[in-house]
């Protein structure tokens, strides 16, 4: 059997490029030749310590702040899953009040389990074309804080994985109003701040904390994210404390230097290394253009689902008007012409860009799509596609905090014997990336009728221990 770290090298050496995380796109320009070994200390003699910050930590991670021109930036080696940990216990006080936008990523959720949070749910509007979440409405979310008074924090997430932005700004000021904080994932944008053909960064729109895994589109490894603390209105020493709780107590040097590294080369070089990276990208745009099936999809402003702006580094393939489906034109990518993207769903295909990637890889991409578009046009017909979608959501209920909903003991019910019991488990539906049933949230025969729909549509689901979906965990209830 090949081992992990024989796989990975081998892997190294092939001809294969990366249009996926991380944002380093394994360039060695961008990423000198380091030999991490050397780095790799613990918390020695002048090196500081990440969980007790007061000297070189301390000083890199003000660098970092002054890179996104906030008032104080955190370093996360455990990305942003732990910066997002910390930010919710930072911000709402145990079995506390939240309001989430339900396209959250999991570990908002893992937040509100952990300290045992009564949940609030905003919904983001939906992009009909290819069926992906749409952005958070600013009525949305002062209707939201009506309904659930007492509401500590509201936890947005902008850019989506697909690139979409909410309207911060309007956004921030409503939550400001009502006297909470407003939370931003930006998991997706730590390029924000850099170029001149991306949206707004939320740091400078009035969010108070700013979550962003650098390594998903900075040259910067995996695991790399900054919590920015913006406004000052979350205390730091519970920020520092919650952090010190969630990460490890062995900070890898290596990471952190390597993020201390990306800052630097950003401030140095920055500016050109955006304008030259945004050249190829609008040029890679304009060319594809030529594809007559194929579309480069550009989500367009619309405040009615909640898209306030777009992130073009995002590279979103349609294949609607061909014959091929998401998840075929991935495997063609990877198999004919070698390259990786992120990810397909059944109507479209997701490339990442970063300013990590070269001229070389891009031209790739379009070569292929270029190629690909002619033998589609020979093909004459395109496939049937399925009825436009009618993404329809179940309303959630909620019966319990989902912490104990997570920590009740549970049974598995066949999901038509299911409705008015309370979930045990998550469902989550992608495309759009969304929790249909959350952990103590009440079966409903909506969400019983939805499921079939929903494979009948070609939609993945996952989260349920029965893959098929024909079962379900229930809490068991009392006496039972
Ligand atoms: C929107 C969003 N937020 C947070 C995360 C967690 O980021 P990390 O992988 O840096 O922990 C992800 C991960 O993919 C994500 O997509």
């Amino acid at each position: 059997m090949i081992r992990l770290y024989e796989k990975l090298c081998d892997y190294g050496k092939q001809d294969i490029y990366p249009f996926h995380m991380p944002g380093h796109k394994r360039n060695p320009e961008l990423m000198s030749s380091w030999f991490p070994f050397q780095m790799d200390i613990t918390e020695i003699t002048d090196f500081d310590d990440l969980h007790d910050p007061a000297d070189i930590i301390l000083e890199a991670q003000n660098a970092a702040a002054r890179l996104y021109g906030v008032k104080e930036a955190f370093y996360s080696v455990n990305g942003s899953t732990a910066a997002i940990l910390s930010s919710v216990s930072a911000s709402v006080s145990k079995g506390g009040r939240i309001l989430i936008a339900r396209n959250c990523h999991r570990s908002v959720y893992n937040a509100a389990c952990i300290r045992n949070l009564e949940c609030g749910y905003l919904y983001p509007g939906i992009y009909e074309r290819c069926g992906i979440n749409g952005g958070i409405r600013p009525e949305d979310v002062k209707q939201a804080l009506r309904d659930f008074p007492g509401t500590e924090a509201v936890v947005i997430t902008s850019p989506t994985y697909d690139g979409i932005v909410s309207d911060i700004r309007s956004i921030a000021d409503i939550i400001h109003d009502y006297g909470a904080v407003l939370i931003v994932d930006a998991a997706h944008g730590a390029h924000f701040a850099f170029g001149s053909v991306f949206p707004e960064p939320a740091e400078k729109l009035g969010a108070d904390l700013v979550i962003t895994s650098i390594h998903k589109t900075l040259p910067s490894p995996t695991q790399t994210a900054l919590l920015l603390s913006c406004t000052g209105r979350v205390s730091r020493e519970k920020i520092r404390r919650f952090l010190s709780l969630y990460e490890t107590s062995s900070p890898s040097y290596v990471l952190m230097a390597a993020m201390d590294f990306c800052a630097a080369e950003i401030e140095r070089r920055g500016k050109e290394m955006f304008r030259c990276y945004e050249e190829r990208l609008l040029s890679f745009r304009k060319e594809f253009s030529k594809c007559r099936r194929f579309t480069l999809l550009e989500p367009r402003k619309d405040v009615s689902c909640g898209i306030w702006d777009f992130d073009r580094s995002k590279l979103l393939i349609s294949t609607e008007r061909t014959s091929l489906g998401g998840p075929e034109l991935h495997r063609i990518l990877h198999d004919r012409f070698r390259i990786e993207c992120e990810m397909a769903a059944p109507d479209y295909v997701l490339a990442l860009s970063s300013v990590g990637d070269t001229s070389e890889g891009f031209g790739r991409l379009l070569d292929a799509m270029l190629i690909l578009d002619m033998e589609e046009q020979k093909k004459g017909h395109g496939r049937s596609l399925p009825d436009k979608r009618n993404l329809l959501l179940p309303a959630p209920v909620t019966a319990m905090p989902v912490g104990d909903a997570e920590e009740a003991e549970t049974e598995e019910l066949l999901l038509s014997d299911s409705v008015g019991k309370i979930s045990g488990e998550y469902a989550f539906l992608y495309p759009p990336g969304i929790p249909l049933i959350v952990p103590g949230e009440t079966v409903q025969d909506e969400f019983v009728r939805l499921i079939p729909e929903y494979q009948r549509q070609g939609l993945n689901l996952k989260g349920f221990r029965d893959r098929e979906f024909k079962k379900i965990r229930v809490i068991k209830e009392a006496g039972e």
